[in-house]
């Protein structure tokens, strides 16, 4: 990601026809403030020529992976890495297959790849390559992965073909640009504390009471949030997966752990996004050694846990608050009443009795659930409800809040 003053986009060129359209977007983009880099395919030079946007850019303009640009070591991973959002227009039916596949055989692909800035999409192509359904089905994918498309607009096509396939109006990609260009910045400045995972409560020194929670999403958040400029601490309960980058990553055990870890940071926080499953309830005592199978206790005694997020809304801690709520009926009322009883500004609802979503899984279809109403996410990855999470906690940042 790119630090500097002026927003970076990164534009694909690709082999098909309405090639020369790029150019009007290339100059739309550069009004709009932004520094234009351009990539292009080796079709797309079929089409255009790299001289004409390097004149409009003012910038080289890239085609093989194998060039020498004496100013980037690895220049697919700088320009991955100078881009704030990268758009593809046109892309071709091919590029999208490619992209959905995770093939990197171009200079193109490759820094798609290797980026994390936002992606948009513009396709452009004959009615017929548009609506196969292979194409649709690559689309699909993309899009559960958060990739943006600007759809293509119905109209007489290049080929003769009448149907939809022609490249969307210029100032409508320019604008969905924009739109990634001021998310892809949006919580610079903020602080934000994310709770993941699921706790652990010893019954010995090998036993656990535990729960089913992955930390997918709460990471998954993190990332997001991290990545659109906020300053991020995650705290954790244990996971297998990997420290997000730029993000101060916690690590507990318990819920009393997460509980100190969580009111020690919180001061600092303009927001709070409490996604843990913290476990409620913890044996009463942990044996020192192991328990032996001889030895089993007829009952383990309980005590209550303390209760993280009711406490910051008790105490108005946090800034804007986010709780989670993992239900096996009646989701939206029970997550209404969290709203009101832990005073958060919004609860993310889920219903975990359905085996395909919700815990441990890729995908996850969840209820946003505010005083202002209920909103359905419908089925996404839970990369792509992260970045609807971190939507809607910028707008509650940026409207001001009352819990
Ligand atoms: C005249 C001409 C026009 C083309 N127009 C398109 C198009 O609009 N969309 C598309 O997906 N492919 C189009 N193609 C096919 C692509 O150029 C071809 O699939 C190529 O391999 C794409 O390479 P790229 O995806 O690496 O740019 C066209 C080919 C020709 C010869």
């Amino acid at each position: 990601m790119n630090h500097s003053e002026r927003v970076t986009v990164l534009v694909g060129v690709t082999g098909g026809i309405a090639a020369y359209k790029s150019c009007e977007l290339v100059r739309a983009l550069i009004k709009r403030g932004y520094r234009v880099k351009v990539v292009m395919t080796e079709a797309a030079t079929e089409f255009v020529t790299p001289l004409t946007f390097r004149t409009l850019t003012n910038e080289p303009v890239a085609v093989s992976l194998w060039e020498d640009d004496p100013s980037a070591p690895v220049h697919h991973i700088s320009l991955a890495d100078e881009a704030d959002v990268c758009v593809i227009a046109p892309c071709t039916a091919n590029v999208i297959a490619k992209i959905a596949h995770g093939r990197a055989d171009d200079l193109l692909t490759t820094s798609v790849l290797a980026t994390e800035a936002p992606i948009v999409i513009a396709p452009a192509m004959n009615v017929h390559m548009w609506r196969d359904e292979v194409t649709q089905s690559n689309v699909a994918a993309l899009h559960a992965r958060g990739v943006v498309f600007v759809e293509p607009a119905a109209g007489e096509l290049a080929c003769g073909d009448i149907g939809e396939g022609r490249l969307a109006p210029v100032e409508e990609i320019a604008a969905a640009v924009t739109v990634e260009a001021e998310r892809a910045r949006d919580l610079a400045g903020r602080t934000v504390l994310v709770t993941a995972g699921g706790t652990q409560e010893p019954i010995d020194p090998v036993r656990y009471i535990g729960n089913r929670s992955s930390g997918k999403t709460g990471f998954a958040i993190a990332a997001e949030a991290a990545r659109r400029g906020a300053r991020v601490t995650l705290v954790t309960g244990p996971t297998h997966l990997a420290d997000p980058f730029e993000v101060e990553v916690v690590r507990i055990q318990t819920a009393l752990e997460m509980h100190a870890a969580v009111m020690a940071r919180v001061g600092e926080a303009d927001a709070v996004v409490a996604s843990a499953a913290v476990a409620d309830f913890r044996p009463a005592e942990t044996v020192s050694g192991k328990i032996k199978k001889d030895s089993i206790p007829e009952a383990i005694t309980l005590v209550r846990n303390p209760d993280i997020l009711a406490e910051l809304g008790e105490r108005d801690l946090g800034g804007v608050r986010i709780g989670f709520a993992a239900e096996t009926s009646e989701v939206e009322r029970h997550a209404r009443e969290k709203l009101e009883a832990k005073r958060c500004h919004m609860v993310v609802a889920n219903d975990v009795s359905d085996p395909a979503l919700g815990f441990g899984t890729e995908a996850n279809s969840v209820l946003f659930v505010t005083r202002a109403g209920v909103e359905s996410s419908g089925v996404l990855l839970k990369r792509t409800i992260a970045r609807e999470i971190c939507d809607r906690l910028s707008r509650l940042l940026a409207g001001g809040h009352t819990a």
